[in-house]
């Protein structure tokens, strides 16, 4: 019997296993290259990381200092990265971008969404897809200095609330001067109170009467700074995707120099129509009430759906704010609203409405109820005192109501002017529930 040999076999099974040494050795080699790689990656990837918080560290203590918005270089970032960072920052504080980067995001400002009296707005696009208003500013003529700008800016950027536009950025160089604000998907009330196609339903309206009461509170009464808007207006109540509103270019007023659609008289702020008598008259001081004068001027607005000022067909001035006063001191209330097409659900909130705008444009400022008031009295928590009538300054002889009180009221205290509790039962009273007074007018009648 032949022995087997097995030699080549065996040459081959060493050859193998040589070869399966070879491809581990080469595979271990390229898994420790792998893990090398990734682990500096990371390192490099963390490094990049540390050094952008270092950049809004130090420049956020910059602003601590100068309270200004701090300047970063995003151009620079790299596009997931300045994804991240906007993210972030938006929640934070306004970002400095340049003249270029705005050209980028606005596709060379190839839209217009509307100008007003501080300059044109252009609808934009963050890299990341957030959609942008840029307000591309009039340059005030007196070469306001870059100082300034940015310490408006910066309270600005520093107010936050869901009633009010978030600013994210802005752009001050020796050509530009512009705000980039949050984009409202719904534009602004004025749209659908005086377009012809667009409509909103009266709890919608009711909603977004509230919201910028609140908006305009946090302003006046709650944020570090109080903020005098000056210009409020259904164009600058603005409406999100889901028609929350957002009071609109707050603090602009001490940024720029107005157009003569604002009226450029000396010492006149805000939009004719809505500004408050004092600022013609000069018989108060301005403060915060010359808002609350111009929110109640929305508020008949938004009652009527139509802009206040007005000429019937024979020529002869139709101002609804009056007509509102006469229905009321009549006591003709119910009627007017049904008049004016509202359903039997909604007549309550209506004349709730018209009480609390015929308060808010009061001509003495301190009887204007201050807008956490007048959220409460549009909330219908509470039970609105009658109002006394405005407008005096049209009429200048004193006059008694039917209930035989002086209408030519000539306080001018600041008795008022607070939200105390004391105050407050001037404009309402804490009755709940609240007695239908109207519904009881229309059974009994
Ligand atoms: N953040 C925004 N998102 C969407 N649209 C906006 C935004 N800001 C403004 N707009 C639109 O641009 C239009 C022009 O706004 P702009 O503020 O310049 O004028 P205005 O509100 O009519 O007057 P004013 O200068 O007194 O504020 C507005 O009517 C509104 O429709
Ligand atoms: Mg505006």
């Amino acid at each position: 019997m032949s022995s087997v040999d097995y030699s080549p076999d065996t040459n081959s099974s060493s050859n193998s296993s040589t070869t399966a040494t070879s491809v581990g050795v080469t595979l271990v080699i390229f898994i420790v290259i792998g893990v090398i790689s990734c682990c500096f990656a990371r390192k490099v990837k963390q490094c990049i990381v540390t050094e952008l918080r270092n950049a809004v560290a130090s420049s956020a203590s910059n602003v601590a200092h100068s309270s200004a918005p701090y300047a970063v270089p995003v151009w620079e970032i790299d596009q997931p990265t300045m994804e991240k960072f906007i993210k972030e920052m938006a929640e934070q504080r306004a970002i400095r971008f340049t003249a270029h980067q705005l050209y980028y995001f606005t596709g060379n400002y190839s839209t217009p969404l509307g100008a007003g009296g501080f300059g044109t707005v252009y609808k934009g696009e963050f890299p990341n897809g957030v959609k942008i208003a840029v307000k591309v500013l009039k340059r005030n003529s007196d070469k306001q200095a870059e100082e300034q700008f940015m310490n408006e800016v910066g309270t600005i950027g520093k107010t936050y609330h869901i009633n009010l536009v978030r600013l994210n950025g802005f752009c001050y160089d020796q050509y530009m001067c512009a705000l980039v604000f949050e984009y409202m998907e719904n534009r602004s009330l004025d749209k659908y109170l005086f377009g012809k196609s667009e409509e909103l339903d009266w709890r919608k309206l009711q909603d977004v009467a509230i919201g910028t009461a609140k908006g305009l509170a946090y302003l006046h009464e709650e944020c570090q700074q109080k903020v005098i808007h000056y210009d409020i207006k259904p164009a600058n109540i603005l409406l999100d995707e889901n028609f929350t509103p957002k009071v609109g270019d707050f603090g602009l007023a001490k940024l720029c120099n107005r157009d003569s659609t604002h009226m450029s008289l000396t010492g006149y702020r805000g939009t004719p129509g809505y500004s408050a008598p004092e600022f013609l008259l000069k018989n108060y001081p301005i403060t915060h009430k010359c808002d609350v004068y111009s929110f109640g001027m929305v508020l008949f607005e938004i009652v009527g759906r139509k802009r206040n000022g007005g000429v019937t067909d024979s020529g002869n001035p139709d101002w609804f704010p009056q007509h509102v006063w006469e229905a009321h001191e009549k006591g003709e209330l119910v009627e007017f609203v049904r008049r004016c097409g509202y359903a039997e659900d909604d007549k309550e909130g209506v004349i709730r409405m018209c009480e609390v705008a015929l308060w808010c444009i009061q001509d003495c400022p301190d009887k204007r109820p201050p807008m956490s008031a007048v959220v409460k009295m549009l909330e219908g928590f509470v039970e609105i005192v009658p109002p006394s009538k405005p407008f005096l300054y049209l009429d200048p002889t004193p006059k008694r109501n039917s209930r035989g009180s002086n209408l030519q009221q000539t306080s001018s205290s600041s008795d008022y002017s607070t939200s105390n509790e004391d105050s407050a039962s001037y404009w309402y009273k804490k009755t709940t529930p609240i007695m239908k007074k109207y519904e009881i007018q229309i059974e009994s009648s």
